[in-house]
């Protein structure tokens, strides 16, 4: 769908890649609303989008309802919803603590689910609308000591498949964006650094052009960067080939 006037929900809007999704969306003509959970840093990304900015910790219970209902008062209507707030957990699962598990599950996923459900009809209604929902590429080729993270972020790909094939002959439209490592402050907040050599990590702005381009084609999943797509492809297609590899170098 063209973007030009439309309005535009991101969550995770006051850093890395919810800001440069928030900056992209604006410079092709959209009205952003961008949401974060501090509010400094929310309003200079809304400022520097020509929007608004809505602060919501969607780590409280209610909040993604409220947060949808704030949006939709804005500008009365809310056409691209894009899922993007997340937060991330490094260590062994089996020492996970509990408030860590449902604080990731509610973020990175019941968030989403609940804006989705609450934005959808009326996207539906008006017979226009996106969702796009940012997944890590953890969620398809998993992650040692990141397991709920990956988890999180299968259920989302999945939960934009299904509706995908719900709303088939809608003119809605669904994706999932799959960014392999982002250079974000992602990693320094989930208190544990990225540590590989490879694949280095691509800046936000290329992830934001992709959420942007699937917005616009109705691109069922985009992958950045592109060639991350393979090894995806060979877990589906060869795992027999697959598990060792990842064993080895995973
Ligand atoms: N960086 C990577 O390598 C990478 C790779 C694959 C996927 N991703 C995904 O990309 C998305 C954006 O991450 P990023 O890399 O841009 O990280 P980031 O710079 O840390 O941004 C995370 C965003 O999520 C928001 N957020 C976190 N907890 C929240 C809460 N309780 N309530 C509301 N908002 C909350 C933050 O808002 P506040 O700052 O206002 O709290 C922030 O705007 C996440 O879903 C992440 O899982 C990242």
């Amino acid at each position: 769908m063209d973007v030009r006037g439309s309005v535009c929900l991101v969550t995770g809007a006051s850093s890395g890649i919810g800001a440069a999704t928030a900056r992209a969306l604006s410079l092709r003509g959209a009205r952003v609303l961008a949401a974060g959970s501090d509010r400094g840093r929310t309003e200079a990304v809304a400022a520097g989008a020509g929007g608004t900015a809505l602060v919501a910790d969607l780590e409280q219970e209610g909040a993604a309802l409220k947060l949808a209902a704030a949006a939709q008062a804005v500008h009365g209507r809310v056409d691209v919803l894009v899922n993007n707030a997340g937060v991330g957990w490094a260590g062994e699962f089996a020492a996970m603590p509990e408030t860590e598990i449902a604080r990731l599950v509610q973020v990175d996923l019941t968030a989403a689910l609940l804006l989705t459900r609450a934005l959808l009809p009326g996207m539906a209604e008006r017979g226009r609308g996106h969702v796009v929902s940012v997944g890590s590429i953890a969620g398809h080729a998993g992650g040692r000591g990141e397991a709920v993270y990956a988890a999180c972020k299968a259920a989302l790909a999945a939960f934009t498949e299904s509706l995908r094939q719900e709303h088939a002959r809608s003119p809605v439209g669904f994706s999932v964006v799959i960014p392999g490592p982002v250079a974000t402050p992602f990693f320094d907040r989930r208190g544990v650094p990225y540590a590989r050599a490879f694949p280095r990590p691509v800046p936000a702005e290329r992830v934001a052009a992709a959420i942007v381009h699937a917005i616009r084609r109705d691109r069922p999943q985009v992958v950045v960067p592109g060639w991350l797509d393979g090894p995806m492809r060979l877990r589906g297609a060869l795992p027999e080939l697959y598990r060792p590899l990842v064993d080895r170098f995973g």
